[in-house]
């Protein structure tokens, strides 16, 4: 398995190109199954989230073709309402295929996606929703099947505001009969992108972006072509190293709408934030003050931001307080971080962070995404060598992000094992 090694404490200067959404694209390219002919969509990431819903996608029976950040879907084919455990077990948002199957075969039989390392993440919502519109659910051997002759549309409220909740249910109440209401919704920057997506295929969405969406369902949707929305929680990870490293670091290609919280956040600490349109100038300075930090749902500080602000205030002047309220188990980067120097104890959901004046370097292991990216950071700015091992989970969201880093002055190359 590669790793990582990162000689630390160089100067970050340049620009740095912001490739596009991950979480944006998984559904997009997922949507390419509610309608028959070519869709086409550009500025798609090379990661390894995208090759396993391309997967999934041709097992179901669509055409996939790839050129650069270019890929064509074709679901003309679709033919096969199953995705199978060692698809789904890859990625949890293998689970946004449900909507769309029941949409257009009538049926789907997706495998349970079970935990992860950042938590329990159950899929209930997503379920009860389509429950709520007419559908049949079986659980059984750890698949769940869904089935409906048609979906109805319905007033349906979310618990909670849930992201890929929230994206099935909109594909599934676009070919639905009659009108969807969606209470309570995510309102992430990715939901907008997706209605926008599909509003382009045909649908009859209001209200994306807000708490409540309403879907007028309809007949029949045309394929489409698009450009994925810049990835926000990689721009804020380039932030946030600038801010680190006393460097000075412009993204190019990000929408810094969508970075309000960590913008202001940052600011806060002491770094220089410049905005000019799609450009973003981050300029480090020698004090970082300490903020607390609760995550929430967008617009609020974005959970997928937390363990990159916590290297942060690893090294700020004070005491701050970082609270998770969306994951039940997301500070397993802590106790690397603290190998690698860092005073932080966590009681309940919050985690108490005593700035320390340096890091030093330590092998550590990535656990998950963001945890993998903090360690990065972690790396960036601590003194000596810091070895990065299972990187896998870092090639399934930051798109090159090694060589990223090197361009802007980092010591940093990857090690193939
Ligand atoms: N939840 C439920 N029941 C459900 C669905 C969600 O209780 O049926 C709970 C979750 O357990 C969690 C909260 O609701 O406590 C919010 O979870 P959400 O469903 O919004 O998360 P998700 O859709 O599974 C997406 C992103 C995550 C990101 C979260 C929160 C994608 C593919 N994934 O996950 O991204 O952290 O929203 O913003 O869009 C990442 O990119 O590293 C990543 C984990």
């Amino acid at each position: 398995m590669d790793k990582i090694v990162i000689e630390g404490c160089h100067p970050l200067k340049g620009d740095v190109n912001i490739s596009g959404s991950k979480n944006a694209a998984l559904p997009i390219l997922v949507s390419s199954l509610l309608a028959d002919g070519w869709n086409s969509y550009s500025n798609v990431p090379a990661l390894n989230d995208i090759q396993s819903i391309k997967l999934l996608l041709s097992h179901l029976g669509a055409r996939v073709e790839t050129e650069g950040d270019l890929i064509r879907i074709d679901s003309s084919g679709l033919c096969n309402h199953e995705a199978p455990y060692e698809l789904v077990r890859k990625m949890r948002a293998s689970i946004l295929v449900l909507g769309p199957l029941v949409a257009r075969l009538k049926k789907a039989r997706v495998s349970l996606p079970g935990g992860c390392a950042i938590g329990a993440r159950p899929i209930d919502l997503h379920l009860k929703g389509l429950e709520r519109m007419g559908a049949t659910i079986k659980l059984s051997h750890g698949y769940v099947d869904v089935s409906a002759d048609y979906l109805q549309g319905e007033e349906i409220f979310f618990d909670t505001p849930t992201v890929t909740g929230t994206e099935n249910l909109m594909m599934a109440a676009v070919l639905a009969k009659g009108v969807t209401v969606l209470h309570n919704s995510a309102r992430e920057p990715e939901i907008v992108a997706l209605a926008e997506v599909l509003t382009k295929m045909g649908a009859d969405i209001m209200g994306a972006g807000s708490e409540v969406i309403t879907i007028k369902g309809v007949s029949v949707l045309q394929p489409t072509s698009v450009s994925i929305i810049p990835d926000r929680i990689e721009a804020g990870t380039f932030m946030v190293a600038s801010a680190l490293n006393k460097g000075d670091i412009t993204l190019l290609g990000c929408d810094p709408d969508h970075l309000e919280a960590v913008i202001q956040k940052l600011a806060l600490t002491g770094a220089k934030i410049l905005v000019d349109g799609t450009r973003l100038r981050v300029i480090g300075t020698d004090r970082i003050d300490s903020v607390n930090i609760k995550t929430l749902p967008y617009p609020g500080f974005p959970t997928d931001m937390q363990a990159q602000f916590m290297v942060l205030m690893s090294v700020a002047k004070g005491v701050s307080m970082i609270t998770e309220t969306i994951f039940e188990n997301r500070f397993i980067h802590v106790s690397e971080l603290k190998r690698m120097g860092a005073h932080i104890s966590i009681s309940g959901n919050s985690a108490r962070i005593r700035g320390v004046s340096s890091l030093s370097g330590a092998p550590v292991m990535a656990t998950d995404l963001r945890a993998s990216a903090s360690l990065i950071l972690a790396g960036l700015v601590a003194h000596g060598k810091t070895e990065i091992n299972r990187v896998y989970h870092l090639d399934r969201g930051y798109e090159a992000i090694e060589k990223k880093f090197e361009r802007l002055g980092a010591a940093i190359r990857r090690v193939k094992e």
